[in-house]
């Protein structure tokens, strides 16, 4: 499935612009050259409307009337949220993505990107996935309201295109990481959460306790790296069918190692605790990003133990600022 994607004139509206990824792609934008002439670019949060509620969605594209979107809006929480609040992971994710995409479509928005995740592939499965494979059994059982919301954008892009030809498409990124991330123990993911407490410990002499065994293995993606691919995609790929935006198979760590990386990255000469009374979620979640190597060859990814580092320094620089 592919449809004539119209670049030119573009405005761009960014959702969820104000966290991990939407930073990152307004640095590439601003700050890497990344826009072009002729473009505009408008990065909204949740301050600008709430996406859950209709009247409000339509509110803001009737505010900025975008040509294309970036979809990046969701209620996103760390693992213990999610065991906690999977009716609410998925009624508000089910909201935010049906207002946006029907209001995109009313309004006449020639191509949407938006972003799922690696934890909507099947938890029983082969490995490596790929993008062919994503509603082929249930996911995870901690996340599985997040998931399924996730895995309807698809289906919803696939209804889009089948009825009205719309170039509505997603990306499928792994565990990102990078700055303005979230660093809270309680709902940071797993390589940020470990950096906000690494800190901590460093400060106060104590320990660092990380849950689970540290043997899950992990795909970590640069979140400006994710940045770069997303405008790409915004502007060269034509599929409705979504595409893995990740670090490849070979550059998969357990999280043992990325501590590691970080303990080395903030010098933490202290006592690392892996708290084995405590979920490990998904052992692995492999996944292939042979499709996107195919459309981009030379993409380089920023490699991890560059990024954990790059992470910490302006965790370190921005400390006041930091969502800790
Ligand atoms: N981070 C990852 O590892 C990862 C991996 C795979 C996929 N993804 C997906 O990538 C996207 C961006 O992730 P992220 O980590 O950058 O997310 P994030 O840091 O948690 O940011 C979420 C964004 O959504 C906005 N938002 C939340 N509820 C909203 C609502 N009801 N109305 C309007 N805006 C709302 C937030 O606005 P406020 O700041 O104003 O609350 C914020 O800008 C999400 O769709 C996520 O599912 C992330």
């Amino acid at each position: 499935m592919a449809s004539e994607i119209n670049v030119g004139q573009m405005r761009v509206l960014v959702t969820g612009a104000s966290g991990l990824i939407g930073k990152a792609i307004e640095h590439v934008v601003y700050h890497e050259g990344g826009k072009r002439d002729g473009e505009e670019w408008i990065f909204i949060s949740s301050k600008d409307g709430d996406l859950t509620d209709l009247g409000q969605t339509k509110a803001v594209f009737e505010k900025f009337r975008p040509t294309h979107v970036i979809h990046l809006a969701a209620k996103v929480g760390g693992l213990f949220i999610h065991l906690k609040e999977n009716l609410r992971f998925l009624r508000e994710n089910i909201l935010i993505n049906d207002n946006v995409l029907q209001t995109a479509h009313e309004t006449g928005v020639t191509k949407v990107v938006s972003c799922l995740s690696s934890c909507i592939f099947p938890d029983k499965t082969t490995y490596p996935i790929d993008e062919t494979m994503i509603h082929d059994g249930p996911p995870h059982e901690s996340n599985f309201g997040y998931s399924h919301a996730k895995r309807i954008i698809d289906i919803q892009n696939r209804a889009y295109f089948q009825q009205h030809g719309r170039c509505y498409t997603s990306v499928i990124p792994t565990n990102v990481f990078g700055p303005f991330d979230n660093f809270t123990a309680e709902n940071g993911h797993v390589l940020s959460a470990v950096i906000g407490k690494t800190y901590k410990a460093k400060q106060e002499g104590t320990q660092v306790n990380v849950c689970g065994t540290g043997n899950p293995r992990r795909q970590f993606t640069y979140s400006l790296d994710l940045g770069r691919i997303i405008i790409w995609a915004l502007r060269e790929y034509k599929e409705v069918e979504p595409i893995i935006a990740s670090v490849g198979v070979d550059e998969e760590i357990t999280i043992k190692e990325a501590v590691h990386m970080i303990a080395e990255s903030l010098d933490f000469k202290g006592k690392i605790h892996y708290d084995t009374t405590m979920s490990d979620g998904q052992m692995r979640k492999t996944a292939s990003n042979g499709k996107l190597k195919c459309y981009l060859p030379d993409f380089t990814f920023t490699p991890v133990n560059e990024a954990v580092k790059m992470t910490c320094d302006w965790f370190v620089a921005n400390y006041d600022i930091a969502n800790k």
